[in-house]
């Protein structure tokens, strides 16, 4: 059966251009920066981003984790939000491998970080204390509902933190969509930041890879970091080559998932036992409830939407995330609401 695939944008299957360039892709070893490819895709990124310099990483979160190790020392402390993936869903990599401690925050429900709060959690001067070094935001962010958060906030907390001699990072995993939801550069989302993460494998639909953007101090201790961790790559410009039509066409067209998601969200408003987040969607995921009284939880209504063709994700027995992306189109966009109603009509 061809399935529908709202788990995630992360299921996105390279486009068959992608494979087309991938399979003529011109290379060269990496870790001696003689790829070609690579280098045209780190050139691009750091270019559209408005940073010094760039780095090509397997993952988002060897990204986020080699920022955190060319930021900080060991003992050090970074300030998160609560909900952050690199606090929630990194496998602790910044304390495993870096001996660096999370100081988590609540993240507000519109998915920032109070600026207060901000401030009240950067450790004073005492030898008993950690050393606060390191502030990290999420752009969108993704459990509070794939929010954007604003170029004037991150300005807002770019200024505090430079003020009390921290850095900023920026894990923008979908800062692409935070910059079309938003209608604003993505340059002015970053501009703030010491450094940068954002994903070519998500919603830009490149099967691999990420980018680690900042000073061209800062990539090139990040290099060293990579291959210490094993992320060193060789003749990779054959996936390069996928994530360079990622920034060059992905990023035009990811209007096109917010539109879905809308879509997506107004159908299952209409139907008894679902209750939708009341502002979903900022950008391509759609949360929703079940209500109190619906007849199945969430795990169930999973495996009945598998059986009509459409896979989902529960986050919880009484909730779900719904994510569009390049191979969700409208046909899949009304079967996922056929299916949503077929599997609570009891
Ligand atoms: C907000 C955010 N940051 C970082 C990552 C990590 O990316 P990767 O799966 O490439 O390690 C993800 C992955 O879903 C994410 O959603």
């Amino acid at each position: 059966m061809e399935y529908v695939d709202l788990r995630s944008d992360t299921v996105t299957k390279p486009t068959p251009e992608m494979r087309e360039a991938m399979a003529e892709a011109e290379v060269g070893d990496d870790v001696y920066r003689d790829d070609p490819t690579v280098n045209r895709l780190e050139e691009l990124a750091a270019d559209m981003l408005g940073k010094e310099a760039a780095l090509f990483v397997p993952s988002g979160t060897m990204g986020n984790l080699i920022a955190m190790l060319v930021h900080c020392q060991r003992g050090d402390e970074v300030i998160v939000g609560n909900q952050s993936h690199i606090y929630l869903n990194e496998a602790g990599g910044m304390s495993a491998l870096g001996g660096i401690q999370p100081c988590a925050i609540k993240n507000q429900s519109d998915g920032t970080l109070a600026l207060d709060d901000i401030l009240a959690s950067i450790r004073t001067e005492d030898v008993h204390h950690p050393i606060t070094r390191l502030v990290c935001l999420e752009n969108t962010q993704n459990i509070c509902g794939g929010v954007p958060l604003t170029p004037d906030y991150t300005r807002q907390v770019g200024e505090l933190v430079h003020r009390n001699n921290l850095y900023l990072h920026i894990d923008g995993a979908r800062i692409f969509n935070s910059s079309v939801a938003q209608n604003v550069s993505v340059k002015d989302l970053v501009e703030p930041a010491d450094s940068v993460m954002f994903c070519l494998s998500k919603g830009l639909a490149a099967p691999i890879g990420s980018m680690l953007l900042g000073t061209s101090k800062f990539i090139a201790r990040a290099c060293h970091l990579r291959k210490m961790l094993g992320g060193g790559m060789r003749q990779v410009g054959v996936v390069a080559a996928a994530g360079i039509i990622s920034l060059e066409k992905m990023t035009k067209r990811l209007g096109q998932d917010h539109v879905r998601a809308k879509n997506l969200a107004d159908g299952l408003r209409q139907i008894e036992g679902l209750v939708v987040d009341a502002n979903s969607p900022y950008t391509n995921m759609v949360y929703l409830n079940l209500s109190a009284d619906a007849p199945l939880n969430a795990h169930q209504i999973t495996q009945r939407m598998r059986d009509l063709g459409v896979l989902v994700d529960p986050e919880n027995p009484g909730r779900f995330r719904l994510v569009t992306h390049y191979w969700i189109d409208d046909p899949a966009v009304e079967k996922t609401i056929l299916a949503f109603k077929r599997s609570l009509d009891l």
